[in-house]
Order: structure tokens, then C-alpha cells, then sequence
């Protein structure tokens, strides 16, 4: 059975918009319910300013946390600058993610830099972090269309895509930001993405704002991506690009996935522990498209095994 790798990124671009403030605590026992799913690599948070991002400002208090509960966990952190790095590294992060979005406009309103500039020092972080001896990711953001701009060029997705590639990303993370991709979209951006990176580092992370996610996901699949960013529940949304909706839910591309003969190491029982625990913190209903039939097969699965335990007894 074929494998696909799925990075969690509830804890940092789900939890990133939420107005309810998540305690450092709360944020650590969903990390742990999604490790005891059986979810191998999770991005918990980013290093970015507090300012712009308050719900991330624990950051340096949930890295050192996380590695102390769950030391095999993959953790991975968003840093969108040097400062950013340095934080992280002095944390004890063992993973990072520069976060460079293909056009001009969405870097400025994300982190204040131009296209160019955002392309350098995402550059210098990926090279500095190599240095310190950190795996890496990086982001190509609004990869299909830009909400400021509308389509991006794919030439300028090719591009970047390639210049962090260059500058040793270990995972170049195609992201829908704004979840406008379609299939068709996906099929043919990510063939040509497939002629300047190897499969192998490519990564999809969409977003479900026109339910498209799952289709997306089944197109990258197509392409031969078998790493995928998902979010349980569904929460999630970049605060910078008005109308993200939250990202592809982990337990609609994991059951997609195991349904269709890949296998993702995760537990469905678990992922739902982990949405229950989330719904609490966050005061209101959660999940993707196929969460009223897990819960329902669940709670079936959990009748039928108490009625043949009573005729056992
Ligand atoms: N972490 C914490 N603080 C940071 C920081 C970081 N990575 N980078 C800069 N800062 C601080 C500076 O020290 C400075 O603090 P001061 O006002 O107390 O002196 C302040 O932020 C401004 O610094 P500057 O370098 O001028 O940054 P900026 O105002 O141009 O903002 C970012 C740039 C990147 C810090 C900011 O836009 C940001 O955090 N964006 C986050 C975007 C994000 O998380 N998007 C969602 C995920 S894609
Ligand atoms: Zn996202």
C-alpha cells in the first residue's frame, strides 16, 4: 500500500484566526490527541510578531512543551524573518517554515515585504537554518490565485518554487491559500511543478472555501504528491487573505486516502477525540464534509460493541 505523509496544521493555521484565545495548555493537549492519532508531523505554531498574530504568542512557552511530551514528534514552526528563526532556534525548534507568497501584494499584507524581498529572506532563513541543523519547509502561498491580484502567474509559482528549492527547503508546501483551486487547476499546476521539483518534496496544502478541497487533494494525488497539509476539523484561515476559509479537513482527506488504498497512519477514533477536545476550546461545531457520517459510525461502532459485551456477560 502506497504511504502519504499529512502534517496537522490546526495548532498553527487553524488556531491562528480564532478569536477565542487558546490556552498554551489547550493548544498542548490537541497536539498530544493528534500524536496519539497516530499524526506523525504537526506545525504548532509560528514565530511571527505578536502584534499581528496574538494567538501565536506563546510560541517560545508550546515548542519547548511539545518537545518535552512528545520528543518524537515531527514539530514544525512558521517563521516568516530572521527574528523569527532566532526565536524558534533559542526554543528548540527542530523544524521550520519560511512562508513566501508568489506575488507582490500578498507578501506586503502578510509580512510587510515585497515579492522580491520576502524571496531573499526567505532565502537567508532556509540557509541559516540549514546551518543550525533544522529540517525545513517552505511555503509558495496563494500558488493558484491571490486575493489581491487574482490569478497568480504560474510562472511565478514555478519560480519561487524553485529559488527555495535552491536555498535547500526540504518540502516546497503548494498552498491554496484562499482555497480557490479547482481539480483541473491542480492537475496542471502541479505537473509543471512536478518538472522543477521532485515529487518526492512536493506538498499540497489546500483550503475547502468552495469544497474543493477533496477533489483538489485527489488531483494532487494524481500528480504523484504524497504529502499533504490538512487540518483537523477544518479550522483554520490566514487572517492576511480575506475569504480563507479553513484549510481541508484531516479526517475527509484521511478517509478519502484510506478508502481509495493509501495508507496515512492515522486513527479515525482519535481524530475525532482530537475535534471533540477542539470544539470545547473554541465554543462551536467543527469538522469537514464527512462529520456527521464519522460521528454517526462511530457512535454505532460503540453500540453494537457494549451489545455484545452485555450478551458475553
Ligand atoms: N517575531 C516576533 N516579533 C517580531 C518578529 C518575529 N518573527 N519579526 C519582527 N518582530 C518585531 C520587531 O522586533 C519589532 O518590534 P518592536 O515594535 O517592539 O520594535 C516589530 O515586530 C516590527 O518589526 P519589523 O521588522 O518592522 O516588522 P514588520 O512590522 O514589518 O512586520 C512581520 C513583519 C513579519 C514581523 C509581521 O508582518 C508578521 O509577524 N506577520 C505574520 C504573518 C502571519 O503570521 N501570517 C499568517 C501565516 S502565513
Ligand atoms: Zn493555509
Amino acid at each position: 500500500m502506497q504511504e502519504i505523509l499529512i502534517t496537522d496544521v490546526a495548532p498553527r493555521d487553524g488556531l491562528q484566526n480564532q478569536t477565542i484565545t487558546v490556552s498554551t495548555e489547550a493548544k498542548l493537549q490537541l497536539i498530544r490527541l493528534l500524536a496519539a492519532a497516530g499524526v506523525g508531523s504537526i506545525e504548532i505554531t509560528s514565530f511571527v510578531s505578536p502584534k499581528a498574530v496574538p494567538q501565536m504568542a506563546d510560541a517560545g512557552e508550546l515548542v519547548p512543551a511539545v518537545k518535552q511530551a512528545l520528543p518524537t514528534l515531527r514539530a514544525s514552526v512558521l517563521v516568516p524573518n530572521l527574528k523569527g528563526l532566532e526565536r524558534a532556534h533559542v526554543a528548540g525548534a527542530a523544524e521550520i517554515a519560511v512562508v513566501l507568497s508568489a506575488t507582490e501584494t500578498m507578501n506586503r499584507k502578510n509580512i510587510n515585504m515585497g515579492l522580491a524581498q520576502a524571496t531573499e529572506v526567505s532565502e537567508q532563513v532556509l540557509q541559516e537554518a540549514l546551518r543550525l541543523g533544522l529540517r525545513t519547509r517552505a511555503y509558495v502561498a496563494v500558488a493558484f490565485d491571490c486575493p489581491f491580484e487574482g490569478e497568480t502567474a504560474l510562472d511565478a509559482v514555478l519560480h519561487a518554487s524553485e529559488r527555495m528549492l535552491r536555498a535547500g527547503a526540504g518540502e516546497i508546501v503548494i498552498a491554496d491559500t484562499i482555497g480557490s483551486a479547482s481539480p483541473g487547476q491542480v492537475a496542471q499546476r502541479f505537473g509543471a511543478l512536478a518538472q522543477v521539483v521532485p515529487v518526492a518534496q512536493l506538498a499540497a496544502h489546500f483550503h475547502d472555501t468552495r469544497g474543493m478541497g477533496l477533489a483538489n487533494a485527489w488531483a494532487a494525488l494524481q500528480a504523484g504528491v504524497r504529502r499533504f497539509d490538512a487540518s483537523v476539523g477544518g479550522i483554520g484561515g490566514c487572517p492576511f487573505a480575506p475569504g480563507a476559509a479553513g484549510n481541508l479537513a484531516t479526517e475527509d482527506l484521511v478517509l478519502m486516502a484510506e478508502r481509495s488504498g493509501f495508507s496515512t497512519g492515522i486513527a479515525m477514533l482519535g481524530l475525532l477525540e482530537a475535534i471533540d477536545f477542539a470544539e470545547q476550546q473554541l465554543q462551536r461545531p467543527l469538522g469537514g464534509r464527512a462529520i456527521t457520517w464519522l460521528r454517526r459510525q462511530r457512535d454505532q461502532e460503540r453500540h453494537a460493541r457494549e451489545a455484545s459485551i452485555a450478551q458475553a456477560h
